[in-house]
This record gives structure tokens, sequence and C-alpha cells, in this order.
């Protein structure tokens, strides 16, 4: 093969490494083996030769023209090559990675009380009951023998809501309590026949957690609360029955055996006699301090009258408690807004 064969190959070699895409290549294939192609060009060159030298000379093309066409496949190849592995590159997966998880639910620390409160009395008998938030006059004040001049009525402190009527409006509930009369009334009329009949009924045991509303916001109140409502009437259940069942309750929730309750007198228009309650531990870092955590009572003869019983025969206690203050309590929280804040940070601690 003479020097301009030599020559030839060596350019096209050059130009196809040149070719940084598939299309760059076959236009560089064009200019060598196309048509009008260097090699094409030499061919008809050869039509002035002799016979022997077209011999000779057809030979040495052909073996340039594979030459070429070899350097051509092998750039082709590596072109190929080349566009794998970045492709390979790109969609590659680092397996070692760690996985993304989607975060775990977890229930709210209120939701954690009130099923303990639920748990816990209901391993004492205690049905659960719901009420609705938007209550009547009658079942949040009336029947609770509360009247009409009583300061929880103001408009500063509760929510009225549009319905009702002037003189009976609806409101937000300002307390759990008027489910006391909703779940006695429900009770009453089912067991009608056996009270018509003179005859026991079975008794009234049960809780009603929800939330509650007041006009209040600080540290300490929020607007939207919560509370949870205990009744037990029957015919024979005394304050005795109360500071036992709420004495046990408060041990187990807060796993203290040795809690001290102390009931102090106090007020409600729907208790008589009426008992705030509050608790005391004997270590940890609250200890020593009386806490406040239920407002508590023997029901009023026209509380037991409103539900429908003769309170000459039935009889009963009952307390309204805030698991959001419990929760405070058993978790060392000191601002009661964070529990509404809807902060992921802080309300994760607790799952
Ligand atoms: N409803 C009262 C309040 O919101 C709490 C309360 C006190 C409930 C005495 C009761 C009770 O059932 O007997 O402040």
């Amino acid at each position: 093969m003479n020097d301009e064969l030599e020559v030839l190959i060596g350019n096209a070699t050059t130009a196809f490494a040149a070719a940084g895409t598939p299309s760059d290549l076959e236009n560089a294939k064009a200019q060598f083996l196309g048509k009008s192609g260097r090699i094409t060009e030499l061919m008809k060159g050869m039509a002035s030769l002799s016979v022997d030298e077209k011999k000779s000379r057809g030979a040495a093309i052909n073996k340039a023209k594979q030459a070429i066409e070899a350097a051509l496949n092998g750039r082709r190849q590596a072109l190929a090559d080349e566009e794998l592995a970045k492709q390979l590159k790109q969609e590659a997966l680092d397996v070692t990675l760690p996985g993304r998880e989607r975060g775990n639910g977890g229930l709210h620390p209120v939701s954690l009380t009130l099923e303990r409160i639920e748990g816990i009395f209901g391993s004492m008998g205690f049905d659960v009951a719901e009420g609705p938030e938007i209550e009547s006059d009658w079942f949040n004040f009336t029947a609770l023998n509360t009247p009409a001049d009583h300061p929880a009525r103001s408009m500063h402190d509760t929510f009225y809501v549009e319905g009702g009527s002037a003189e009976a409006p609806n409101l937000l509930r300002t307390h759990t309590s008027p489910m006391q009369i909703r779940h006695a009334v429900q009770h009453v009329k089912r067991y009608k026949s056996v009270i018509e009949a003179g005859e026991s009924m079975p008794e009234i045991r049960v809780i009603a957690p929800g939330r509650t509303y007041r006009v209040d916001s600080d540290a300490t109140h929020s607007p939207m609360f919560h509370q949870c409502e205990g009744l037990w009437i029957g015919e024979n259940i005394s304050f005795k029955d109360l500071k036992f069942v709420f004495t046990d309750f408060c041990r187990t929730f807060f796993e203290s055996d040795d809690l001290v309750l102390r009931f102090r007198p106090s007020y409600f228009p729907f208790t008589e006699p009426s008992a705030e309650i509050d608790i005391q531990f004997q270590a940890g870092p609250l200890a020593g301090k009386w806490l406040e955590v239920a407002g508590s009572g023997q029901v009023h003869p026209n509380v037991v009258r409103n539900m429908g019983l003769d309170p000459e025969r039935y009889i009963g206690f009952a307390f309204g408690m805030g698991p959001d203050r419990l929760t405070m309590l058993r978790y060392g929280v000191n601002d009661l807004r964070l529990f509404f804040d809807g902060d992921v940070r802080f309300l994760s601690q607790f799952n």
C-alpha cells in the first residue's frame, strides 16, 4: 500500500475519532466511503490504468477501504459503548442508601390520655358515651340546675351559635356535663318498663369524653379543650363510692400507688354537696403540691329529676375532669397550647 493510501486511512481514523456523536460519525463516513467520497474517487481514477496496474491498485484501494471500514465500525462500537455507559450511570441505583420510609403516624398525646381514661374506667364497668358539641341551652345549663343568671351563661364565657331561640340559644358546649342528662334520659327510656313496674333499674355507669369550648386563651386555657364526664347513678351510690372510684382511677392513671387525693368543698349547681378534687404526688418534680384535676359531687336532686328518675330512690355521683391537664401532668408539659399547635416535632415525642 502506498503512502497516499496510508495517509488516507490515517485521516479517516482521525476524522472518525473526532466524531462525538453517531450523526457526526455518519457525516465523516460519507467523506471517505460515500458515493462521492475519497475511496470512490480513487476507484474512478483507475480508469486509465493498464490491466496489471488496475489489479494491484484495485487490491490496494480495497485493502484501504477495508481498513477505513474497520476504523468506522470500531468507532461506532466505541460511541455505542459510551452511550450505554452514560445511560447506566444516569440510571444507577444506589442500593446501599437508606430507604425513604413513610413516617409512621401516631396518636395525639391527649388521645393517648383519653384511651387510657376509657381503659381504666372500662375496667371498672363504665360505658363510654359521646354527644354533640353544639348543644342546646337546656342540656348545657337548665337541665343541670344552672339558673338563668349563672355567670357561665355570660356572653363572655360561652360561644353562642346560630339556631335555637332567643330564650334558648344553641351554643358550643362549655362542659361535658350535658352528657349526664343525655345519657341518663336514654337509659331511662331503655328501662322504662322496669322503672314503671317499680323494679330496680340497672345502674347508670358512664364516662363521656369529648371536646368542650369556652372564651378563654392563655398558657393553661384554650378556647377548645377536653373534658371527661363521669356519672354513676343507682339506688345506693354515695360519696364513699366516688372517693374510691376516683382514687383508684388517679393511682392507676399516674401509675403511682401512694398518690394522695383531697376532696375540697366547692360549689357546682348540679351537685350537692360538691367537691374539687386535688391530687398530690409523693415523688417526682411535682411532689408535695396540690394539683386540681376534677370537679365532682353528689348529683343534685333536680338533676336526677331531669334525668327522668325519682331522686328519693336514685342517687349517685358525677365528676368532670380535664384530660388536657392530666396529659400535662403525666408528661410534664407546661404550656397547653403546644397540644393544639400541630407541631410534629412536639407531637412525635409521644409515640
Ligand atoms: N362541669 C364542671 C366544669 O366544667 C365540672 C364538673 C363539676 C362536672 C362537678 C361534674 C361535677 O360532673 O359533678 O367546671
